[in-house]
Formats: C-alpha cells, sequence, structure tokens
C-alpha cells in the first residue's frame, strides 16, 4: 500500500511519543524530558530518553534514535505500514491509501476492526482468569509445585479457568455473541445448538502478538487429564504457524542477553524466566516454521534452538533446522542444544539451576555441525556408497543456506567428508540446481523452509482462505488420515494452504501436523483412539467411513493423488491471489511483476504431471 506523506505528518503530530514508548518502557519524567533503560541494549542505569517536545527519542549509550514510527519498528519488530497503522488506529485515525479501491480499504478496515474486538474479548478474558487465579488455590499450587513465583505468573498474566461449563458467562454480559465462538472462547455443540466454555479447569497462559494484544490461549491441566494442552483454534487474529509464546514478554531480553532461546513448551518458557532466562519463547505445538524463524530475526541476530532429549525432539529438531537455514547468513548465529533424554528445559533447569543452562547453551551446537551430523545420519563415511548418501543429504539443505562464507566453508567441509575435490562437489551441485530449476519453472523452489517471497512494500489486501470444493479437501485430509507421512512431504506454503481450510477442516490438519510433531506417523487406528472427544472428531469419522474411504493401495499412487489435489488447491488460491493483484498492477509495477510470478507458477501447477491427469 502506499501512504501519503501528508498522512504521516498528521499521525506523527496525533501521537505522543512519550505514551507511545511508555507502553514498553517505564518512563521518569527528568526536567523536560523523560528517562527510562533503553530497550535497544542491555543497561543497569537509564541512559535512555524521550523528548516530548521534539517527540523523539534517543539512547546516549547505544545511539539508537528515531519517532513514535521508528520506535514500533524497532521495539516491536512491526514492519513500516503496520507501525502507521498501528498508531493510527490508536488515534482513531484511518490510513489513507493512495492505491486501494474503495471497496478494498472498506474490506481493511472491517478486518482492521473485527481484529481489535477480536482482541478486546480475549484481553477481557485474559484479565477475568488472572482473577479467578488469585481465588483459586488448587490452581496456585499448582504453579507453585511447578517452581513458578507470583511475581513469574503476573509478568506472563497466568490466570485459571475454572470448572464448570459456563465460567464466561459472568464474564460477558452476552454470553451467547458470536464474537466469543470466534474468538475461540466458546463451542457450540452442533446437536444441540447449546453453548459452552472451550477452557475449564485449567491454568492459562495468554498468547500475546508482538504488540502485546492478547490473541490467543494455551491451557494446562492442573493434573494428568487428556489432552495435557488444549489450545485456542486458529482465528481471525491467531495463526499458530506464525506466533511464538512468550515474544512480547522476552523481547526486550532478548536484546540485553543478545540472543533468543527457542523451547517447545509454554512451561518451558515461564521456568526459564522463572530462573533468569527471560529471553525465551516456545513453538505453540507446531514445528518451528520458517515465519517463526523470520520473526525471530527482527529482534535478534542470534538464535538457539533447544530441544526435548527424546525422538519427537529430535524431529522437531530437523524441522527446525530446515527453517532456518534460509536465515543464517554470516551475521546471524544458529545454535541447536539438545537435552539429555530425560530433560526438557524447565526440568533441566530445575535440577541443573541457572548456571547448569547457562553451560549447555554454551555448550550448543553450531548449525554448521548441526547440518553436517544430520546428514551424515545413517550413512557409513567408511564406504563409497555412506559418502554418497551423505553428500546426497547434504545436498538440499546446504543448497538452502544463503550465498555467503558460511556457505562456501560448509562446501568445503561437506566436499571433505565426502572425499571429494571440492571444485567436483561444486560442479556437481551446480549441475543438479541447473536441472531442479529448469524442472520448475517459474523458479519458486521447493526446498522446504523456504521464506516466502518478501510483500512487505506492498501488501495485497488480506483474502479470508478460500473454501474448496468439498469433496476435495474431504479427499485430500482423507488421504493425510490414512497416510500421515505425506505430511511431512508437502512445503510450508501447501501446509499452511491447508491449515487455512475453514473449520472443521484446517482444525483438523492442523491437529494431524501436531500429532506428527510430537508422536510422528501413525495409523488412523490410533489417531481415531486420540481423536476421541476432539471438536474434529466427527469430520474424521464422517472421511474415513463409508464408500469413499477406500484410500488403501499404492502408496506412490495415493501421493500423486494428493500432490494432484494440493497442486489444485494452490492454484486456485494464486489465482484469487491474482485476481487482487489486477486491481493494483496499473500503477504499482510490483504488482504486476508478482503477477506474472504467479502466473507462471500457476501455469507449473495446472500443467499434467502424467499422462492423463
Ligand atoms: P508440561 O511440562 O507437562 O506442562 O508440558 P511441556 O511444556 O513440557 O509440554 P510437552 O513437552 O508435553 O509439550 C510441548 C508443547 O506441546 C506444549 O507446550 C504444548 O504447546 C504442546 N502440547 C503438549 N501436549 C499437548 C496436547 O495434549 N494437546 C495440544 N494441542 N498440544 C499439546
Ligand atoms: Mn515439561
Amino acid at each position: 500500500m502506499s501512504i501519503p506523506q501528508s498522512f504521516i505528518q498528521e499521525l506523527l503530530a496525533r501521537v505522543d511519543v512519550v505514551e507511545v514508548v511508555g507502553r514498553h518502557v517505564q518512563l521518569k519524567k527528568s526536567g523536560a524530558n523523560y528517562m527510562g533503560l533503553c530497550p535497544f541494549h542491555g543497561e543497569k542505569s537509564p541512559s535512555f530518553s524521550v523528548s516530548p517536545s521534539k517527540q523523539f527519542f534517543h539512547c546516549f549509550g547505544c545511539g539508537k534514535n528515531g519517532n513514535a514510527i521508528g520506535f514500533l519498528m524497532e521495539h516491536a519488530g512491526m514492519g513500516f505500514v503496520e507501525a502507521v497503522q498501528d498508531l493510527a488506529q490508536g488515534a482513531g485515525l484511518s490510513v489513507p491509501d493512495e492505491r486501494a479501491s474503495p471497496a478494498e480499504r472498506a474490506h481493511a478496515a472491517e478486518q482492521r476492526r473485527q481484529q481489535a474486538t477480536l482482541a478486546d474479548v480475549l484481553e477481557q478474558a485474559a484479565r477475568a482468569w488472572q482473577q479467578r487465579l488469585r481465588e483459586a488455590p488448587q490452581a496456585i499450587d499448582y504453579l507453585k509445585g511447578r517452581g513458578v513465583s507470583g511475581q513469574i505468573a503476573k509478568r506472563y498474566g497466568l490466570g485459571y479457568a475454572p470448572e464448570g461449563w459456563h465460567g464466561l458467562a459472568s464474564v460477558f454480559a452476552e454470553y451467547d455473541s458470536p464474537l466469543l465462538v470466534e474468538a475461540g472462547l466458546v463451542l457450540v455443540n452442533e446437536e444441540d445448538g447449546r453453548r459452552y466454555d472451550r477452557f475449564r479447569h485449567r491454568v492459562m497462559f495468554p498468547i500475546r502478538n508482538v504488540r502485546g494484544e492478547c490473541i490467543a490461549f494455551g491451557g494446562r491441566v492442573l493434573g494428568d487429564d487428556k489432552p495435557k494442552y488444549l489450545n485456542s483454534p486458529e482465528t481471525p487474529v491467531f495463526h499458530k504457524g506464525q506466533e511464538l509464546y512468550g515474544l512480547y514478554e522476552a523481547r526486550t531480553a532478548m536484546r540485553a542477553m543478545g540472543y533468543a532461546l527457542v523451547t517447545e513448551g509454554y512451561m518451558d518458557v515461564v521456568a526459564l524466566a522463572q530462573r533468569g532466562f527471560a529471553n525465551a519463547v516456545a513453538t505453540l505445538g507446531t514445528a518451528c516454521t520458517a515465519e517463526h524463524v523470520h520473526k525471530l530475526f527482527r529482534f535478534t541476530d542470534a538464535v538457539v534452538f533447544s530441544f526435548d532429549g527424546d525422538a519427537a525432539g529430535r524431529r522437531a529438531a530437523r524441522k527446525a533446522l530446515a527453517a532456518a537455514l534460509p536465515y543464517a547468513s554470516d551475521t546471524r548465529s544458529v545454535k541447536f542444544l539438545f537435552l539429555p533424554p530425560e530433560h526438557d528445559p524447565d526440568s533441566f533447569i530445575r535440577a541443573h539451576g541457572h548456571d547448569g543452562f547457562e553451560r549447555a547453551v554454551q555448550d550448543a551446537l553450531p548449525l554448521s555441525r548441526f547440518l553436517v551430523d544430520a546428514a551424515r545420519e545413517d550413512c557409513d563415511l567408511a564406504t563409497a556408497e555412506g559418502r554418497s548418501h551423505m553428500l546426497s543429504n547434504a545436498r538440499d539443505l546446504w543448497a538452502a543456506l544463503p550465498d555467503g562464507v558460511l556457505k562456501r566453508q560448509m562446501l568445503g567441509e561437506l566436499a571433505q567428508q565426502g572425499q571429494l575435490p571440492v571444485p567436483d562437489l561444486a560442479a556437481l551441485w551446480a549441475q543438479a540446481a541447473a536441472a531442479q530449476a529448469a524442472r520448475q519453472p517459474g523458479g519458486e523452489g521447493r526446498v522446504e523452509g523456504r521464506p516466502r517471497r518478501s510483500t512487505s512494500r506492498w501488501n495485497p489486501p488480506a483474502q479470508p482462505p478460500r473454501p474448496q470444493p468439498a469433496r476435495r479437501i474431504d479427499h485430500a485430509t482423507r488421504l493425510l488420515l490414512s497416510n500421515m507421512r505425506f505430511l511431512e512431504e508437502l512445503t510450508h506454503e501447501e501446509q499452511a494452504l491447508l491449515r487455512g481450510q475453514p473449520a472443521p477442516h484446517g482444525p483438523l490438519i492442523v491437529w494431524l501436523e501436531s500429532r506428527l510433531h510430537e508422536h510422528g506417523p501413525q495409523p488412523w487406528a490410533v489417531l481415531r483412539e486420540a481423536l476421541a472427544g476432539h471438536e474434529c472428531q466427527a469430520l474424521a469419522e464422517r472421511l474415513m467411513t463409508g464408500s469413499h474411504a477406500q484410500t488403501e493401495g499404492d502408496e506412490a499412487e495415493l501421493r500423486w493423488e494428493l500432490r494432484d489435489l494440493v497442486n489444485r488447491m494452490l492454484a486456485e488460491a494464486i489465482q484469487h491471489e491474482q485476481n487482487a493483484l489486477i486491481a493494483l498492477a496499473a500503477h504499482e509495477p510490483e504488482a504486476l511483476a508478482r503477477y506474472r510470478m504467479l502466473q507462471e507458477r500457476r501455469l507449473a501447477l495446472q500443467k499434467p504431471r502424467r499422462g492423463a491427469a
């Protein structure tokens, strides 16, 4: 989008930088200015000053300075447009867009209004549950038993959703409001239409976006009931694959400590913060995605991924490696911390204390080493076959690295391990890359974890997920339920497409992904048990019984079937984005370029892949 300069001026005149900064940094009046601890570098005495007359902030320690927009971009990791929109919303202004049509503008405004409303509803629930926690000795005991102090509970806004089916009826005057359903707080019984609270008798972890707005919850049972954790569903404000638990709370510590710690669990984040590692975040029961990594690198140049020492942890680490590779530029550091098999970060730091964990972080495996380890797995380097196998495993990983010194060094290292001269390996892989590019017109690689093309300079109006023809998504879901490992073979983009399908398909795919992440591939008989009582149970049962349920057959055949379905769905989604781009293309060369790129991709997708398709 393109925002007129005059509007930026007006906006900056309306907002107060002291108020904007004050939402993130504790400020104290000192003469004509306000002072506080700089959020951009670690310091013990304040050298960060905010001037109300100049509407500027400046740090005498690290030199960072700027206006309210710059502050949000730097501190909250927002893009320019996002920061402007955030400020405008607070000031009651609506951002004019020189390019958008009135209909697009109205749609965008409506969408923002809806998001703000949902965030309000969720915040209200968070506050109520926080209050309930104070009155719930059982929940307090639970948290105390896990070593969580009142101070940390407060910092993370932990709460308690009481027992009973309609606890939220005492929080919201209108329990029947569709907003509560949309926010994921209330469920509707399909048979009798009755409503009930999603979260009951659970310790509640509010999930915040980088702006600090509550956008979802995780809830943990106090005992050993199943499911252990319940998460909010995907909603207009919450996309699991993009959000990290604790990021809002961790931003300042991440800067001060110089790195971010990525864990797998809510409790890990809280327990680490409790013992001096306030720089921890967690993925939300999903594998780490390229979007997660991208987001983290807006706040820090160093990331340490920490994984539970079990088989699921290893699998998760491989995914994080794939997600991180494209971002591992020479100025960044990515490391992998593997805990002993019996531990997760929470139990480890409780057993070994702050210093023990600190040592483990220092000993974490650099990405370069983990890449080699991952490629060598199950390869006997004493034989030529083993070495070739290792190199063939390594090729896609290496190719995903951005160009730079690290990539060159890795080539040398892999060549050495494979006992091949570097120029030979380089030539071999260049050949393979060229052949691959020729097979994929449009040039969009299928390397897992590759970041999406940036759209930050202009944002096409966000589109609601396109409902897919019923039988297509039904069948794709059915194939995945009966062959769960196919899910791993899809690209992030394809996974996101499936996840984004309207309920109940989208939520079922999300569930399946988290299942895969936690347990690896499982047969339908096991999934069926696990789905008992789940909101997606009915859909899964319907898909897997009856005359269409025939999903047995040649595995390669089924794989082709899924690929074909996903390609068609992707082509449709692309067509949809193209339609939106047409409006912009007249004035915007980048939109036109993207339109053309999408056109090529779509045609490539629609090409029949085998004989008669
Ligand atoms: P505790 O220490 O037992 O509280 O949990 P944890 O944080 O160690 O969780 P665990 O390693 O079992 O799982 C890691 C993350 O996976 C959790 O924080 C959740 O986000 C997610 N998760 C775990 N169990 C479930 C579950 O039953 N359902 C869902 N949806 N997510 C879960
Ligand atoms: Mn744990």
